[in-house]
């Protein structure tokens, strides 16, 4: 693991470096974005950057310096080329009180790069009971206060599942814990929409761009009668969905598989610093 803290690489990545009054830490005030990287480069970095930048306006933090990030992403890519691996950007309320007040001090902006293991062709989904707020204050934002996906994701963990799924409170297909959801009914390749309260997807936006696909938000049974489900995320890319809680899927199916291939043919496109 490599990691850059407020301009410095830290000589040991695994050594304690945030204050213990960093807000991030006491409350879960910050951002953050996974980035993966393939031989040495990251992918789709300026989409990642930019989302980065709309979270942090989210929670009311002021812009993160790209050139800062993007210093540190290379600093991090520095050395041994990581062959897959996994960026980290978190982006902080800094050093602050020990309540939900901020303090005044700068925002904190740690980058951390580790290997990454490749995600099997194909998994499988539980649905959980506790629903995303798509009218809450954190809606579509990728920020520390990750706690509820923790608990969904150890939820399906038990179940055999490697991604938890959840309704938003309308009773609307929603995302996953780290990743959004695509499903085929009647032929067509759907997945819900921003309004539902998912994250704005990277790999959710570039396969609705490279490969199509409708935004609709349906209720959650819909995926009972689905021919085809994939995950879409930055780690998993497009990843088949075997089962989901009780129900078999061919996988990959056909629909599936065409937008992988798309996938694996587009994506050194958007490789680099
Ligand atoms: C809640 C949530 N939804 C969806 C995604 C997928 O987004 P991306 O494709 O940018 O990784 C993530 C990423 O980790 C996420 O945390």
């Amino acid at each position: 693991m490599r990691a850059w803290i407020d301009g410095r690489v830290l000589p040991d990545a695994t050594a304690p470096a945030v204050l213990v009054s960093d807000h991030g830490l006491t409350v879960g005030d910050g951002v953050f974005e996974a980035i993966k990287v393939v031989d040495g480069l990251p992918f789709a970095l300026t989409r990642h950057l930019e989302r980065l930048s709309r979270s942090a306006r989210g929670l009311g933090l002021p812009d993160p310096d790209d050139d800062a990030v993007r210093r540190g992403v290379a600093a991090v890519l520095t050395g041994e080329p990581l062959a897959l691996g996994r960026i980290r950007i978190t982006f902080t309320g800094g050093p602050a009180p020990l309540g939900s007040g901020r303090g005044d001090a700068a925002p904190t902006l740690i980058v951390v790069a580790d290997r990454m293991e490749p995600w099997p062709a194909t998994t499988t989904v539980a649905t959980v009971r506790w629903p995303r707020n798509e009218r809450g204050a954190l809606a579509g934002l990728k920020t520390t206060s990750y706690a509820e996906n923790v608990i969904a994701l150890a939820d399906a963990r038990t179940r055999g599942a490697s991604e938890a799924v959840f309704a938003n409170l309308a009773g609307h297909l929603c995302e996953g814990t780290g990743s959004n959801v695509f499903y085929v009914v009647d032929g067509e390749l759907r997945t819900p929409t921003l309004a539902g309260g998912c994250l704005a997807g990277v790999t959710r936006g570039l396969v609705l761009e490279w490969f199509g696909g409708r935004e609709v938000d349906e209720p959650i049974e819909v995926v009972r009668g689905a021919r085809e489900v994939f995950l879409a995320s930055t780690t998993r890319d497009v990843q088949a969905v075997s089962r989901w809680d009780d129900v078999d899927l061919p996988a990959p199916g056909p629909v599936t598989a065409a937008a992988l291939e798309i996938w694996r043919e587009r994506e050194p496109e958007l490789l680099g610093l």
